[in-house]
C-alpha cells in the first residue's frame, strides 16, 4: 500500500515553559492547560498506521513536560515498529531527558533554536535558556541521536543565518528555517517573508533543489557544504480559494490532533475542527474526515 502523503501531528500538551513571543500554539488554546490521555493518543496511532501514515510528529506546547514521555514514545513503536516518529521541542529539558527519550527508542529530535545570541534568544523566547539548551542538544547528539534544528527567522535573528549554518556544519545537524507565520496578534511587522528569506539563501548557496522530505516538500540549499532547508510552497487544490492563503503560505501537510482532542487538518481553520477524544464510537469515522479534509 503506498504511504499517506499526509502526517500526523499529535500536540501532546497544550503546557509549556516559554512564551515565544511569536507562537501560535499549534492553534489550540494555551490559556486552558491540557493534556492528551495516552489512551487517546494511542488511539489515533493505530488509526495511523491502518491509513498507511508512517510519519508522526510529537509536539506541544513543550512535549518534555509530560512525565510519561518516555511511556507514549515507547508505546507507539510498539504499534509499529517502523514510525518514523520525531519530536519537536524547545529543549530546555533535554538534558534531563535524553537518556529516557533515547531508551524509549526516539531516533530523531527537532529542536528550536531561535537564536544563538544569549541576550536575543531571552528575547524571542523569554526564557534565559539557551547554554542550557545547547549542553542538550550536545548530550543527544552523542547518544547518536539525528538532530534537526528549526530556527523561525524574522527580522530579529535575519543577521544569523550564517552562524546557524556555521553551528549546524561543525556538529553535523540538519537546519531547517522557518517563517514567522503572522497568527499572533502584533506579530505582522515581524515577519522576513519566505520569498526574501529564499532570495537571502539563494545568495548564499553553491546549489538549490526542491526535495521531497519525509512526505513535505522543502527548497534545500547547500551552503558551505551543508543542507538548509525551507518549507516549499504546496498548495494542494482544496487550498487554492482559501482566504487564508495568503497568512498561511504553505499549504496543508499535517493532521493535527489537538491536546483538548480535536482533530485539526488545517492550522488556520478551526471551523474543519472535529472531535476524537469524547467520542469513542465516532474516532474512526472522524478521523478519515479529518484526514480527507487535509489531503488536498
Ligand atoms: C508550537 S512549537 C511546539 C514544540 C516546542 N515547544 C518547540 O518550540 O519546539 C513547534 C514549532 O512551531 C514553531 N512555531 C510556533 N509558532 C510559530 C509561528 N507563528 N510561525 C512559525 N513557526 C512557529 C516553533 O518555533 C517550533 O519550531
Ligand atoms: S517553546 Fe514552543 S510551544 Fe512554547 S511558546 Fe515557544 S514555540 Fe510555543
Amino acid at each position: 500500500m503506498k504511504e499517506n502523503p499526509i502526517y500526523l501531528r499529535i500536540c501532546l500538551t497544550n503546557r509549556c515553559n516559554y512564551n515565544c513571543y511569536y507562537c501560535h500554539a499549534e492553534g489550540s488554546d494555551s490559556k486552558n492547560s491540557k493534556d492528551l490521555p495516552l489512551g487517546v493518543i494511542l488511539s489515533a496511532v493505530k488509526l495511523a498506521k491502518e491509513n498507511n501514515i508512517n510519519k508522526i510528529k510529537l509536539t506541544g506546547g513543550e512535549p518534555l513536560l509530560r512525565k510519561d514521555i518516555k511511556k507514549i514514545i515507547s508505546e507507539i513503536y510498539k504499534i509499529n515498529k517502523k514510525f518514523d516518529l520525531s519530536l519537536t521541542t524547545n529543549g530546555f529539558f533535554l538534558k534531563d531527558k535524553v537518556n529516557d527519550l533515547k531508551k524509549a527508542g526516539l531516533k530523531r529530535i527537532n529542536i528550536s533554536v531561535n537564536s544563538l545570541s544569549n541576550k536575543k534568544y531571552g528575547e524571542i523566547t523569554g526564557i534565559d535558556g539557551l547554554n542550557r539548551v545547547l549542553d542538550g542538544i550536545s548530550e543527544a547528539s552523542k547518544l547518536g541521536i539525528k538532530i534537526k534544528i528549526n530556527t523561525m527567522i524574522d527580522k530579529k535573528n535575519l543577521k544569523e543565518v550564517m552562524k546557524f549554518v556555521d553551528y549546524c556544519k561543525k556538529n553535523n545537524f540538519d537546519l531547517r528555517f522557518l517563517d514567522l507565520l503572522p497568527v499572533k496578534e502584533g506579530t505582522k511587522d515581524m515577519v522576513f517573508s519566505s520569498d526574501n528569506l529564499n532570495l537571502v539563501l539563494e545568495s548564499l548557496c553553491s546549489s538549490v533543489s526542491l526535495e521531497n522530505q519525509n512526505g513535505t516538500k522543502v527548497n534545500k540549499y547547500i551552503i558551505k557544504g551543508t543542507p538548509v532547508m525551507t518549507k516549499a510552497k504546496s498548495f494542494g487544490n482544496k487550498c487554492m480559494n482559501c482566504k487564508h492563503r495568503q497568512k498561511c503560505g504553505e499549504g496543508i501537510y499535517a493532521l493535527r490532533l489537538n491536546a483538548d482532542g480535536k482533530l485539526q487538518p488545517c492550522l488556520f481553520r478551526k471551523d474543519l475542527e472535529m472531535d476524537f477524544k469524547k467520542t469513542k464510537t465516532k474516532r474512526k469515522t472522524n478521523f478519515k474526515t479529518a484526514l480527507m479534509r487535509a489531503a488536498a
